[in-house]
Formats: C-alpha cells, structure tokens, sequence
C-alpha cells in the first residue's frame, strides 16, 4: 500500500491534506518504522493554526509523537530490529542531560517534518522501545503529554508522598500529571470547566474537584481544601490567564510549571512579587528527554499504568480530530489510528 502523510500546505485546517510519499531504505545509523497510532497535542492544533512558529516553513508533516512497529534497520543499528514495537521521542536529538538550543531544534512536527504518516525513517536514538503492556494507541500517547507531566512532577520537582498536587483542567498532560501524582503518594487536586468530567477525575484517583467556570476563585478554593497553606505542586496548562491564580494557589516554597498557554497569551501574567514573597520555585518544562521517558517508562510498567485515550479517529478523518480538540469537550488523550 503507498505510504501517506498529513502535510500542511499553509496555515489554517483547510490546508491539511493526506500526500502519497516514498518509503526510503535505511542508512546505516537509521530505523524504518510502520508507524500505527499518533496522538494529538494542543500543540498540534497551535501549529496548525499558525500560534506555534509564524515563521515555519511549508509543507510539513504534522504530529508530535506516535508509536509503531520497525520494519528495516540500518547496517549499524545495535538497539532495534525488525519486529520491535517502538515509540518516538518528541526531541528527537535529546537523549540525557539539560536541555540545549541545538536538542531544541529537533522537536517533531515542527522545525522537522513529524509523525502524522503511515511510515518515516528516525535514527536510531530517536526511538524508544514500547512497554509490552500497552496498545499502540496508549503508547502514541506517551512521548509528550506524559513526558513533560513526569517531567514536571518528577524530574524537575522531585515529587514527594504527601505532597499536594493541582492540575488545571482535564486535557492530555493534565490526566497524566494526575496519574503520575497518584503513583508517588500526593494528594491531587483537579479543576475543570465540566462536573461529568470532575466525578471521572475522582474515578481516576483525584482526591478534590472544583470547577473553575463556577469556581472562579478556584485559588482559594485550593487553599480551603488545604488549611490555608496552598498547593506545593502546580500544573501550569493555563498560560497568562490562570498563572495569577496559580501563584495565588501555591504554598510556600511551592513549585510552578510553566507548560502551557491553554487560556491565552494575553492576560497579565505572573506578577514577580507574587512569586518572591512566597519564594515560589517557576519551572518552564519542555517535554523530556530519552533518559527521562526511559524512567518514566520503568514506573509505568511497574504500575501497569494506562494511559486516558478520549477517542480514537482514522488519519483521514484527521480534521475531525482536530475539530474535536477545539470544542474542548475531550477527557484525555485524542489518538490517530495510520494504518
Ligand atoms: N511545555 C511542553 O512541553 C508542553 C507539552 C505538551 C503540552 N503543552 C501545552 O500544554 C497545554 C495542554 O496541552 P494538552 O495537549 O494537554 O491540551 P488538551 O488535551 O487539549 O487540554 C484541553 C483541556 O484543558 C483545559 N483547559 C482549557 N482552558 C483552560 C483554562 N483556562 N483553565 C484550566 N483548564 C483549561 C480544559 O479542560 P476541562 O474541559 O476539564 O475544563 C480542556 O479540555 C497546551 O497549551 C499545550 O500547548 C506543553
């Protein structure tokens, strides 16, 4: 079957099309993967719509992660062979150690073509192998979402039991910074527009619930549910209109993840006083790296933790997925099927 990938040709969703590309022979260093299930990230959509990169370069394969299966490798590939189920890595070149300008340039779907395709060659150190638990479909959910909740939880904020941890809304990264939090013993405050969507919250391990559309002040809320001391965790999806509150929400001492911009990039913002007075630790987090999705991978197995999938749609209908991320009306995870 000729291989396809989604391209966009210009920004906006009228301008994404399935395109008939080559399947290429590995080089030495590289690894041919049948790609079978994609996720969608906000991202995704932000790229589509021009928010991402103004500038980027047309036409792109879109997607940010996805999973599959190897089907060639390269005469020097040691790590892979034919028949090993694999994911991607977001950063395709950041493998350990801190984040760099150069590892910054190689996020898929963005400055390189990505993973919305029924088939792409990846280096070798661009992939990683699936914890033999999980569906395609699951593990296309993990090099992004969960990398940059585990990220933010675990690697940078060194997630403790007893802890207390908020996370805004219901989206992808917002589900697995709940589970996450969970597995390390913390206690987990979730907020959402949606009651249905807070009781299957609870359902997943949340210990409270406030809705933000009729809990505007939703930062106090989180300092009654706290004895007045604020959250020491915060997952940060929000963006210039909720970090305010988020600040507001905090502990003393508490850590603040910079992860997204879900409400906009226009509200006021965080003011420095705020952050000072209460010594707040600001994280930005930007996914993971290799070393951090390996470990993040090991505590999952262990847990047998699944992945929230909310729907799963064909890639040809890959604008009506995009449709459904816009309405908000999703609970977790939104996944391509490529093949
Ligand atoms: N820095 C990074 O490395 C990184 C990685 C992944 C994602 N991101 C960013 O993180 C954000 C979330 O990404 P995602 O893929 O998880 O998105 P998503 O799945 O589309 O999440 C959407 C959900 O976010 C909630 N939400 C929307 N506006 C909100 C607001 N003002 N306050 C609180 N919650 C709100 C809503 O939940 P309810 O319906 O429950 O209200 C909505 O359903 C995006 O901005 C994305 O670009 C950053």
């Amino acid at each position: 079957m000729q291989a396809q990938s989604l391209r966009l040709n210009a920004f906006g969703l009228d301008n994404i099309a399935l395109t008939p590309v080559d399947v290429p022979e590995p080089g030495p260093h590289e690894v041919l993967v049948s790609l079978h299930a994609a996720s969608l990230n906000y991202r995704d959509l932000m790229v589509v719509l021009g928010i991402y990169n103004p500038k980027m370069e047309f036409p792109r394969i879109l997607g940010s992660d996805a999973a599959g299966i190897v089907t060639a490798v390269g005469s020097a590939v040691t790590h892979f062979k034919p028949g090993d189920r694999v994911a991607t890595l977001f950063f395709q070149d950041w493998l350990y150690g801190p984040f760099t300008p150069t590892t910054g340039k190689s996020g898929l779907g963005g400055p390189i073509d990505g993973t919305f395709t029924t088939t792409r060659l990846f280096p070798e150190h661009g992939l990683i192998h699936i914890p033999g638990y999980l569906t395609d479909e699951e593990a296309a959910t993990l090099p992004c979402a969960s990398l940059t909740a585990w990220n933010a939880l675990v690697e940078k904020g060194n997630l403790r039991a007893g802890q207390t941890v908020l996370v805004l809304g219901t989206g992808g990264v917002s589900l697995f910074a709940l589970q996450i939090a969970k597995l390390h013993g913390a206690r987990v405050i979730v907020t959402s527009s949606s009651d249905e969507k807070l009781q299957r919250a609870r359902a997943l391990g949340a210990d409270e619930t406030i809705n933000y559309r009729t809990t505007p002040a939703w930062d106090k809320a989180v300092k009654d549910l706290t004895n007045g001391i604020g959250a020491d965790h915060i997952v940060e999806v929000g963006g210039s209109n909720t970090l305010a509150l988020s600040a507001s929400a905090a502990a003393f001492n508490g850590h603040i993840y910079i992860i997204g911009v879900l409400s906009g990039t226009d509200g006021p913002g965080l003011d420095p006083r705020s952050a000072l007075v209460k010594s707040l630790n600001v994280h930005g987090v930007y996914v993971g790296s290799r070393a951090m999705f390996q470990r993040m991978n090991a505590a999952f197995s262990l847990a047998r933790t699944h992945p929230v999938i909310d729907r799963v749609f064909p890639l040809t209908e890959a604008r009506a997925a995009f449709e459904h991320m816009q309405s908000g009306s999703h609970f977790g995870k939104i996944v391509l099927s490529l093949q």
